[in-house]
């Protein structure tokens, strides 16, 4: 059968771009292997999808060509989303930074995106495999795709695959082999947004923590600084801070942890010194942070407790490096089982900015997380999905 536009993948991305392609007149067909469209949508934001963020902008996107989003982000802001969002009646909220979320469930997005589709006249085919693509001999019919229901052929072909995190999702490299196929280069992927583990005598020695959530700074070896909540797990560490760091961090490089963010560290100890003299260091710290925290960071660095009169001018330089520059190596990261996402992925490069098509192949098109872009944690990722998939649904 004989489309303008095929779509694979309906997620957050390929469902955009189809009812932007449909509105402009296109036979648009969206394929997917799954048996329900948007699962990554039903699930992100712990059911209520943080769907995008007011202060999205190109400085919170991981990619190797930092001005390759600048683009589709202009066309399609946040703020376009937000009033596809009340058109449709969605209620929101918004919390910190920025985010904003459904009130009721990330459902109310699926619902959108699949009403707009059905607006825009576009035909979904769920449970479908594609078995293989083929460049066609005519214009009309650039594309051949051999599926698990038969053949098709089509004008236009967009990837919208997404990454690899969550396999249990049904996630695939499809769209990495896809572009390989084609002769784009793809730039090497890792999980993103994910908890770090520990080395064995850390994970030991911090696993009495576990549950403890705190704010924090943490700092990768480039300097990227993210100030958000840390949280101890039995696994390792987790929580906003280490999310966002995590997408910065290489195998083998340390991280930096300031535990007392906001505080002038140096004048504290000054003042406890002249004002607490006979206090313990033990309990003054606790009263700004978790008890048992305080005994792991003194125990661990051999500092010992004592009245703060007591501490000599060495010993308050090292007291500030362990509250505010201390540093932790991670043995790796959880992986894509539990990872937001995938960075790294088609290079941009080889893609319009304006358009998302590939640059050697007319028709070819790439959106969403299948690209080597990646947003920070806080609705930056969906964005890059509404924003990518917008555009390409102008052209295709
Ligand atoms: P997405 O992965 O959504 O869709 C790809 C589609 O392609 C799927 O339907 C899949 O079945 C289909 N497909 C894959 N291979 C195929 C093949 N071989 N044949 C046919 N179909 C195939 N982001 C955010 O901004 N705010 C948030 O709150 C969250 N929360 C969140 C929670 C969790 C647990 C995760 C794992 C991720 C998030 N994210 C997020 C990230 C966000 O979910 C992600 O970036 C987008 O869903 C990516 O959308 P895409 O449309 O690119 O791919």
């Amino acid at each position: 059968m004989r489309w303008d536009v095929i779509i694979i993948g309906a997620g957050a991305a390929g469902l955009m771009c189809a009812a932007q392609a449909g509105y402009r007149g296109r036979r648009v067909l969206v394929l997917d292997n799954a048996k329900q469209p948007g699962r990554k949508i039903l699930i992100s934001g712990g059911g209520r999808c943080n769907f995008t963020n007011r202060l999205a902008g190109p400085h919170a996107y991981l990619c190797a060509n930092p001005h390759f989003t600048k683009s589709a982000l202009a066309r399609y802001r946040a703020q376009d989303f937000i009033e596809l969002m009340e058109r449709h009646g969605v209620e929101y909220e918004e919390r910190d930074h920025g985010q904003l979320f459904c009130t009721d469930s990330a459902k109310e997005i699926v619902r959108v995106l699949q009403t707009e589709c059905d607006w825009a006249g576009v035909t979904l085919q769920l449970r479908t495999e594609i078995l293989s693509v083929a460049q066609g001999a005519v214009d009309e019919e650039r594309f051949v795709l051999h599926t698990s229901r038969g053949e098709l052929t089509c004008q236009s072909l967009v990837v919208a695959t997404g990454g690899l995190s969550l396999p249990k999702l049904g996630a695939t490299p499809f769209g990495y082999r896809l572009a390989e196929q084609f002769g784009l280069p793809v730039r090497p992927t890792r999980a993103g947004l994910v908890p770090f583990t520990l080395h064995t005598q850390d994970k030991d020695d911090f696993a009495e923590l576990s549950g403890i959530s705190l704010p924090v700074i943490l700092t990768a070896e480039d300097g990227q600084q993210f100030s958000e909540a840390l949280l101890f797990t039995h696994r390792g560490i987790s929580g906003p801070a280490v999310l966002q760091i995590s997408s910065y961090w290489q195998a083998g490089q340390a991280v930096r942890i300031n535990w007392l963010p906001g505080q002038d560290v140096s004048a504290l100890l000054a003042d406890w010194q002249q004002q607490h003299g006979a206090a313990e260091l033990k309990t003054c710290l606790g009263r700004l942070l978790p008890k048992r925290l305080v005994e792991k960071l003194l125990e661990r660095s051999g500092v010992a407790n004592k009245p703060m009169r007591q501490y000599g001018h060495g010993e308050l330089a090292a007291l500030v490096q362990l509250l505010t520059d201390w540093r932790l190596l991670p043995n790796g990261t959880e992986g894509y089982r539990t990872a937001e996402v995938t960075l790294g992925g088609v290079d941009t490069d080889a893609l319009s900015s304006k358009t998302m098509e590939a640059k050697a192949v007319p028709g070819l098109y790439f959106i969403g997380e299948v690209m080597d872009v990646t947003g920070w944690l806080g609705g930056f990722n969906f964005q890059w999905c509404w924003s990518s998939g917008w555009v390409a649904g102008q052209f295709v």
